[in-house]
């Protein structure tokens, strides 16, 4: 019997792409408390709950295996663990050494669109902001309110807001892979640095209704976001080991997508995994839903480019 599940196409992709050593069937421990979620289970009514804290035995659960990764922050120990933690070494592997890192084609392409001329002006981003380093930790602190509109701003949304009001350029469309190129390039300036949003101030109205969308049921499964990544966060979902859902990682390379995504193209899986319609990318629904997901990552390190199954 297999004992790890996670057997995929995918995954088979990765071994290929990367020299992979055998490992321990270290994977036992992980299947054997992985369950199955079942139909019995999405139709049971469960209790309110908004922590993210696990116990110390799903952090061990989460680190099996990992011997060559990062180590395990401080943080991380008193509560809040990422996706990383949830992904197989092989997985691991390719977030862990940039050159097999898929995710750097994108930020590669970022810091080439970060001095190119666009638009009436012939401006680029460099014209305005000049070197890339000054951009360090302003990815970590999206989404958030902007100044000059009042409304709630991804970095995708700002990014765009200097293109079309700045640079008198066309907006990028989201999820392309010039937007993600820009986005990932200026997210992975925060590489390293822990997530840290606002909430409150003109946040705290963007924030209460995030919170409120978490805790919604959708879809025909008639499931919320915190029933797979709160209530069982370390639990198998098929051949999913289902993590906090946490964004520290984003914009990210997916195995199954054979590219980068967005936070709103991770939403959009999420909804679809649950048989809900998807709300458009950039909408106010996931944007306000991102605000909060963002203050769940609240002091994760920024790993952007992520790599994730
Ligand atoms: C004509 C000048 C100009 C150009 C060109 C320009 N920006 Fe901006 N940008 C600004 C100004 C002004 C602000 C608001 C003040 C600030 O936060 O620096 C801003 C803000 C930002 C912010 C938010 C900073 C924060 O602290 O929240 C980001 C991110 C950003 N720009 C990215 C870009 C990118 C990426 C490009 C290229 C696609 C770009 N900008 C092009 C002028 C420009
Ligand atoms: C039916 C279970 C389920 C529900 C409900 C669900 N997700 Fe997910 N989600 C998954 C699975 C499976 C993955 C991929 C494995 C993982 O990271 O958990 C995932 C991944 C994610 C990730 C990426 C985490 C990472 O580190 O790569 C985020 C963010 C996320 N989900 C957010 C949400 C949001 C927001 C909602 C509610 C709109 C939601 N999910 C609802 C199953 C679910």
């Amino acid at each position: 019997m297999p004992l790890w599940p996670f057997e995929g196409a995918a995954v088979d992709a990765t071994r290929r792409a990367t020299p992979v050593r055998r490992r321990p069937p270290i994977w036992s421990v992980v299947a054997g408390i992985g369950i199955l979620l079942s139909a019995a289970l999405w139709a049971a009514s469960m209790p309110a709950s908004d922590g993210s804290a696990n116990s110390p035995s799903q952090l061990a659960q989460a680190e099996a295996g990992g011997v060559e990764t990062a180590p395990v922050t401080e943080f991380e120990r008193a509560g809040k663990i990422s996706g990383y933690r949830f992904s197989t070494p092989e997985t691991r592997r390719l977030q862990d050494h940039d050159d097999d890192n898929p995710g750097f084609l994108w930020v590669e392409r970022g810091e080439a669109m970060w001095v190119e001329p666009a638009g009436a002006d012939g401006k680029s981003c460099a014209s305005c902001h000049g070197k890339a380093a000054s951009m360090r930790g302003v990815g970590a602190t999206y989404p958030k309110v902007s100044k000059e509109t009042g409304r709630l701003f991804t970095l995708e949304h700002q990014v765009n807001y200097c293109r079309t009001e700045r640079m008198k350029s066309a907006a990028l469309v989201w999820n392309s892979d010039d937007l993600l190129a820009i986005t990932a390039f200026v997210m992975h300036q925060s590489r390293g640095l822990p997530l840290a949003v606002a909430t409150d101030g003109p946040a705290a109205p963007f924030f209460e209704r995030g919170a409120e969308l978490y805790r919604t049921r959708r879809g025909q499964l008639n499931a919320a976001c915190e029933y797979c990544h709160v209530r069982n966060s370390g639990n198998h979902l098929r051949a999913d080991l289902l993590s906090e859902g946490h964004i520290n990682g984003f914009p990210l390379f997916r195995l199954g997508w054979q590219r980068m995504g967005s936070v709103h193209a991770q939403m959009e899986t999420c909804y679809e995994l649950v048989r809900a319609t998807p709300e458009p990318y950039g909408s106010d629904e996931l944007t306000a839903l991102q605000l909060f997901l963002a203050w769940r990552s609240n002091g994760l390190l920024v790993e952007t480019p992520a790599v994730r199954r």
